[in-house]
């Protein structure tokens, strides 16, 4: 018998500031590592005013996390200490694993003023914290689009819809992130791997998260949901757009400083001596050579 997963909990993103002076709202954070792991955070910066985002987020330092910037609209120019580089466009996805650490920018560059994305940080594990820095850059045509109903649409990002495939694969944390778009009077049942814990973000219109469809939930409201093998989403009168996302908890300490995500104390301590003693990058190659711009400890 199927159980599906209710409502655990319901928030909603809150004003931040980040980076240079970003005005972003932030669906979650530190405050709730415990909830919501193996992800750490889910900021979405979406504006029209350029004043709010021009500013970016300039060098700064990440280690021992994935971010994965998923870009709606305008873009994103992005760059690090040792010559890596690109742009994230409308539709694209850029999943990197700062690993042992970066020293990158991201710079948000709207598109007639409007620019809208998504950054979610992905805890690694202990094993994995130190690894070698990687990224994925993933076009938006890459990314599979599937009607799995009439009205219902989800782009897989990450994970398997059906017989689709997502673009995101060899990750050491198993998870699943899904951009799906809802008509008016639908319904999706999704099955999810029991042992994930899963979210849903409502980047768009209304709709409802659980199977009795007692609380309409709305745009930048999050959704985290409890215990079950499958999630049950419907609309009635408005459309709905979500980010649905599970991941498998890690279950190991946090310790989180800013930028930097390690599982101690000691470890966090460490990789800001090694910021001030220029030696925190550790997979440079000798044809490279290691800047030091100077850099500031944004969260992102
Ligand atoms: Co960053």
């Amino acid at each position: 018998m199927v159980e599906f997963r209710e409502i655990q909990r319901i928030s909603r993103s809150l004003p931040t500031l980040e980076g240079a002076g970003v005005k972003l709202k932030r669906a979650f954070g530190y405050s709730d590592v415990r909830l919501l792991d193996p992800f750490l955070l889910l900021d979405d910066f979406h504006s029209e005013d350029p004043d709010d985002y021009r500013a970016g987020f300039p060098w700064h330092p990440h280690r021992g996390i994935e971010t994965v910037t998923y870009v709606l609209k305008g873009m994103v120019e992005h760059g690090d200490s040792i010559g890596n580089k690109g742009v994230i466009r409308s539709g694209d996805v850029q999943w990197m694993t700062a690993g042992s650490g970066i020293i990158h920018q991201e710079m948000p560059k709207g598109s007639r003023g409007l620019m809208w994305g998504f950054q979610l940080w992905v805890n690694l594990p202990s094993s994995y914290k130190m690894t070698e820095p990687r990224y994925r850059e993933i076009r938006n045509v890459e990314i599979p689009e599937v009607q799995v109903q009439p009205g219902v649409t989800i782009k897989v990002i990450r994970g398997n819809v059906e017989e689709n495939r997502g673009p995101v694969l060899d990750l050491v944390v198993d998870c699943e992130y899904l951009d799906v778009t809802m008509e008016p009077n639908t319904v999706l049942e999704h099955p999810i791997m029991k042992t994930h814990r899963v979210f849903a973000y409502v980047t768009d219109g209304q709709g409802y998260f659980s199977s009795e469809r007692t609380r309409l939930i709305e745009s930048e409201q999050l959704v985290v949901f409890g215990d079950g093998d499958q999630v049950k989403i419907s609309t009635s009168d408005t459309s709905l757009r979500y980010l649905l996302i599970s991941g498998q908890p890690l279950g190991e300490p946090v310790a989180w400083r800013g930028p930097i995500v390690m599982n101690t104390q000691e470890e966090l301590d460490h990789a800001f001596a090694e910021l001030d003693q220029g030696t925190f990058l550790k997979h440079v190659k000798s044809s490279q050579k290691q800047t030091s711009p100077s850099y500031s400890y944004y969260t992102q």
